[in-house]
């Protein structure tokens, strides 16, 4: 038996069965490609879902890492102040344009938190003005709020009953939100680029308007970055590619380079809505996760990492363009930055295994997309490689 299938068999036993999960078992890594425990390698177009922005083995962030455990103090609760969680929030405000921040520990939390400040900032001024729309086909989360407001019932099957007040727009198209809005409703919350709902990037136009109906109606604006923000689109922030400014934020997975980490970020009028007692996270902002972000942010401060995003982007679209000139069952090709989706005619997942078993780790999003979220700093040489591998799985599974 190998070493992967004999922690398999173990995982198989004492795991819940919530993860339908690949037969590999991934110990380590270096730049954007990855080593089983039998020492087979892998190119990383999946960053455990566009979370290890800054690869494998980052010199800085192995370095930080270092320092904060050298020191003793991994965490100290927020009953006190750490450097490092007021470094990470004083450069994310100032990068993200945002006023004042809150972290947790995941994006659901991040999400939970946004619905939190939201219906409080509407029952400040109507005790029933709590309603917020959110866009099918979104995912915010698994938390009871944030998968309620979650616009896809595959996600809600088997848990109700679900928190109320949760209504479903559809995406890129005003009139359906414009219908939805009352005076009861306080909030929109949108994710700028669906990721779990097949990598599908907003128009600019639908961003703009959803904008100006808050402004007009007395809402506030939520986007959901999770996915999408820090430095995927070539951007820090997602909406700085869109230039739609909204006043809630919240963001997870890159935020601390593979420590758990979410934050909530506010701004004007939404950043003074939660005071003490109303909200907090024991783990939130500790000091291993706040360093590591602080590497993170200071490389998206310094512009080096969304450059490369750029050069990257380009690069890998024009790999996957001409994929689409060669493969029928390619039918779109769509995303922005380092978030890109291929759509398929045939289901993926037969792709992903074909590539799996090539060295080439894809994730799918949905049943026939095939998600690319490498680490931000992937190379082109990797990129390479990755595409050699994508072209024999699809010819090999007669795409
Ligand atoms: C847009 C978006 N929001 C929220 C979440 C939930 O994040 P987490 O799994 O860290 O709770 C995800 C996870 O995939 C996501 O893509």
């Amino acid at each position: 038996m190998s070493n992967s299938q004999s922690i398999i068999d173990i995982g198989n036993t004492y795991f819940m069965h919530t993860y339908s999960q690949f037969p590999i078992v991934l110990q380590s890594g270096t730049g954007s490609t990855l080593f089983d425990v039998d020492g087979k390698s892998y190119i990383d177009m999946v960053a455990g879902i566009a979370v290890n922005s800054l690869g494998y083995k980052e010199e800085q962030l192995t370095a930080r890492l270092h320092e904060v455990i050298d020191q003793g103090l991994l965490h100290c609760s927020n009953l006190y102040w750490n450097p490092y969680a007021v470094k990470a929030a004083q450069l994310l405000s100032r990068l993200g344009e945002m006023d004042r921040v809150f972290f947790c520990n995941s994006g659901t939390e991040a999400n939970e938190a946004a619905i939190k400040l939201v219906r409080k900032w509407g029952s400040l001024q109507a005790s029933d003005k709590t309603d917020i729309i959110t866009m099918e086909h979104s995912f915010h989360g698994r938390t009871y709020a944030s998968m309620t407001a979650t616009g896809q019932t595959k996600y809600q099957k088997g848990f109700a009953p679900l928190v109320p007040g949760f209504s479903y727009a559809r995406f890129n198209d005003i009139e359906s939100v414009q219908a939805l809005v009352s005076p009861k409703t306080c909030a929109i919350m949108v994710e700028p680029i669906q990721g779990e709902g097949g990598i599908k990037p907003a128009d600019r136009a639908f961003l703009q308007a959803l904008r100006e109906l808050c402004d007009t109606k007395d809402m506030l604006l939520v986007f959901d970055e999770v996915q999408c923000g820090l430095g995927r689109t070539g951007k820090a922030f997602a909406w700085q590619a869109y230039d739609v400014k909204p006043d809630v934020i919240t963001l997870a997975k890159a935020l601390a380079g593979g420590i758990p980490m979410g934050a909530l970020l506010a701004k004007g009028k939404a950043a003074e809505v939660l005071q003490p007692g109303d909200h907090a996270a024991t783990f939130g902002g500790n000091l291993l996760a706040s360093a590591a972000a602080v590497v993170l942010l200071e490389r998206l401060s310094d512009g080096s990492l969304t450059k490369h995003v750029h050069e990257s982007a380009a690069y890998l679209r024009k790999h996957l363009e001409s994929l689409c000139s060669q493969f029928a069952s390619i039918v779109d090709l769509r995303g922005i930055g380092l978030m890109m989706g291929l759509e398929l005619s045939i289901p993926v997942r037969p792709i992903i295994e074909a590539c799996m078993a090539r060295g080439l780790l894809i994730a799918g999003s949905g049943t026939h997309v095939l998600r690319f979220v490498p680490p931000l700093v992937i190379s082109n040489e990797e990129i390479d490689k990755a595409m050699v591998i994508l072209r024999e799985a699809l010819e090999h599974c007669g795409a």
